[in-house]
């Protein structure tokens, strides 16, 4: 029997996390299986329960698991608290513990979200389908860190360090996936400036070799933040550092129409995966039944691909997404003028229901 840990987390993470159970469980009856599907405390919620954002029971857990689905965490209860105590260490220390070093955000601009996107029409008329690879466990999120008590006032400092072996392997999951695609990679740096940065772009000169039919690029990360506005249609594969991709991923996924729609999976070498939605806790609009959960929906259908080998169960999820799109329902983030406006637990509902049709 295959296991997935849930982590509901905190804020919106719970509602949007109990959507994607309800794609989890679907699939399990569809493919005739029994899922076992437990949930574990992550985040600020642990952090109430127990003290420490990630406590051991979590963590094992997640280890013996086939794939987790993780809601969201970050808890404005606990932002005072010491960086490495704070709820958001619990997903960094995970993607660390679990070697998931790759993270893949697909941003998607579906034709009947084109109305919602902040682009202008021309420019989202012509749709985009972007794969982001974002190096998940090195750089500056991992190097060495500290404040300390300067002459004249306090003194910060984060460290950015890649090792060669570090830009491999995610250069490795980028090209693989630009196969799969339209077969261009743009790999994101700052090599103008910083070390690393001429690391990762020699080190994904190297790999390329390996990939003759594979287009590749370099852009320096501002002028991708502005190309990506500009014309988005013109990316297939972006290949960036931990940091870069943070903040790339969240440019693109609002101009998708909402940040609410994007998926994401964190894998390593193996099957094995996290997935989860690329939005936070979102706690100013928790638990009000408004919060968008088809990022999560849709991150359980990375994980039915990925981790479970259940690629047309994925499919068949997206599929039916879509269809409720097409039907004119949309959550509150992504409201456009004649839309039918629906609840959290109404849209995971549709999207199950859009499932049942099918079969
Ligand atoms: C993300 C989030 C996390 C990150 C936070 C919650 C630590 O913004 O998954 O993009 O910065 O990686
Ligand atoms: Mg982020």
């Amino acid at each position: 029997m295959r296991t997935i840990a849930v982590l509901p987390g905190d804020g919106a993470g719970p509602e949007v996390a109990r959507q994607g159970v309800k794609i989890l469980k679907w699939a399990g009856q569809a493919a005739g299986e029994e899922l076992e599907i437990r949930e574990y405390l992550a985040g600020g919620a642990a952090i109430a329960a127990t003290g420490d954002s990630l406590p051991d029971e979590t963590l094992e857990a997640c280890k013996a698991a086939d794939a987790v689905l993780f809601g969201a965490v970050g808890s404005p209860e606990f932002d005072h608290l010491p960086r490495e105590k704070r709820a958001e260490q619990a997903v960094l220390k995970l993607r660390k513990e679990l070697g998931l070093f790759a993270n893949l955000r697909p941003a998607t601009l579906y034709a009947e979200l084109a109305g919602a996107s902040p682009l202008r029409e021309e420019i989202a008329g012509k749709g985009f389908d972007i794969l982001m690879v974002r190096e998940l466990t090195g750089g500056i999120y991992f190097g060495e860190k500290g404040v300390e008590q300067g002459p004249d006032g306090r003194v910060a400092f984060d460290t950015e360090r890649y090792a060669e072996y570090e830009v491999e392997r995610i250069a490795r999951v980028a090209f693989e996936a630009a196969l799969g695609r339209r077969r261009k990679l743009v790999s994101v740096d700052k090599a103008n400036v910083l070390e690393t940065s001429r690391l990762f772009r020699s080190v994904v000169d190297r790999v390329a070799e390996g990939y003759p039919d594979v287009e590749v690029s370099h852009l320096y990360v501002d002028n991708a933040a502005m190309q990506l506005i500009r014309d988005p249609a013109q990316f297939d594969v972006m290949l960036t550092s931990n940091l870069f991709g943070d903040i790339l991923s969240d440019e693109a996924s609002v101009l998708t129409g909402s940040i609410g729609m994007l998926p994401s999976a964190s894998v390593g070498e193996g099957a094995f995966g996290l997935y989860e939605p690329i939005h936070g806790s979102a706690p100013d609009i928790a638990g009000k039944d408004i919060v968008n959960p088809l990022g999560s929906i849709l991150s359980v259908a990375m994980l039915l691909r990925h981790s479970f080998d259940m690629a047309e169960r994925a499919g068949e999820v997206e599929a039916a997404v879509r269809r409720v799109l097409s039907g004119g329902y949309r959550t509150a983030d992504m409201m456009t003028a004649g839309a039918r406006r629906v609840g959290t637990e109404e849209m995971g509902d549709l999207v199950v229901a859009a499932l049942n049709e099918v079969r």
